[in-house]
């Protein structure tokens, strides 16, 4: 079924679990998540970039964000588990409006990347608008940053907890992504992965409310080996380590974002399968090799994050 985004994540943040939120470009993945959330009976959210409804909708974004909807809608109320669509780090006002006006569960509106206030007050006008609509809204405080070996730069992009008390009060934002040393993509860490889980306590008690944890993914090595066995060259590819998720979870955290873990786990089966069956011309499967291996990985996800059978 079709869901909140909201509910999904109070339920979560009631109960002390977290609920994937997976990024999908294209139908493939797509099919993938909603499939492993239904056989895990699991709540799901899937979540398209600006760059992914531009993607869907063949350079038009808001022809995007109405192809995301109509496949995400197709699909959610073809099985029982609650699915909702998420925009991911919407930056632009434009994008949230197309969101906002196609029916997506929720946006985030991202603009960690200015001055506090500016982030306060940008955030505020997207929730006055999403909110009487029914659509819940997520912001991020602090920089995901790449890493830095330097303790007093990596200080400065994280979250501060009393920065956060007064944000969550002031916007009445949702879900909160505060930033804890994680970032995007496959390389997260360079020597020993470091979360500031301290930070992270302060600012569950200080807000209370859901808390995302963005550049989430684990990064599976034996999928970066399989990768690089079939003519990838990706070397230094570090995650978050399992025990750092799970105590992140403990801490509070109730959506986890993951997009890496599958764009991996998808280019290392598709490079299997076509140096194995150089004769294969059928996309469906050539494609549905990688769609199946992104069943698992999603699957294997859900019950790591404690969302298996919440549905
Ligand atoms: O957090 C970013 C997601 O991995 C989406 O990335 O902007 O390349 O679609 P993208
Ligand atoms: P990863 O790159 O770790 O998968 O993070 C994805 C993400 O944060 C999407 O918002
Ligand atoms: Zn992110």
């Amino acid at each position: 079924m079709y869901a909140s985004t909201k509910e999904i994540l109070e339920k979560a943040n009631k109960e002390g679990y977290a609920v994937g939120a997976f990024n999908f470009n294209d139908l493939e993945f797509l099919q993938a998540i909603v499939e492993a959330a239904d056989a895990e009976n699991a709540p799901v959210i899937v979540a398209t970039s600006e760059g992914a409804m531009k993607y869907l909708g063949n350079g038009d974004p808001f022809r995007g964000a109405r192809m995301a909807y109509e496949m995400v809608r197709t699909f959610a109320d073809s099985v029982n588990v609650p699915v909702a669509l998420h925009l991911d780090h919407g930056k632009h006002l434009e994008f949230i409006l197309y969101a906002l006006r196609t029916g997506y569960s929720s946006v985030m509106i991202d603009l960690s990347d200015k001055p506090f206030e500016e982030n306060l007050e940008g955030t505020k006008k997207v929730v006055e608008l999403a909110h009487p609509l029914g659509i819940s809204v997520e912001a991020e405080l602090g920089k995901l940053a790449g890493v830095e070996d330097n303790v007093s730069s990596r200080e400065s992009v994280l979250v501060d907890p009393e920065e956060a008390k007064k944000f969550v009060e002031e916007t009445n934002v949702d879900f909160l992504a505060p930033a804890i040393g994680t970032s995007h993509g496959a390389f997260k860490f360079k020597g020993e992965a470091k979360l500031d889980f301290e930070r992270l306590k302060k600012v569950k008690q200080y807000t209370k409310i859901p808390l995302v944890l963005h550049g989430a993914s684990m990064v599976p090595p034996e999928k970066v080996e399989l990768a690089n066995k079939y003519g990838a060259e990706i070397k230094g590819a570090k995650g978050v380590p399992a025990d750092a998720l799970k105590k992140a979870i403990e801490l509070g955290i109730n959506k986890v974002n993951v997009d890496t873990d599958l764009r991996i786990t998808f280019m290392a089966e598709l490079r299997k399968y076509l140096t194995e069956n150089r004769s294969q011309i059928d996309p469906r499967k050539i494609l549905g090799a990688g769609k199946d291996a992104l069943v698992e990985i999603v699957r294997d996800r859900i019950r790591f994050l404690g969302s298996n059978g919440k549905a």
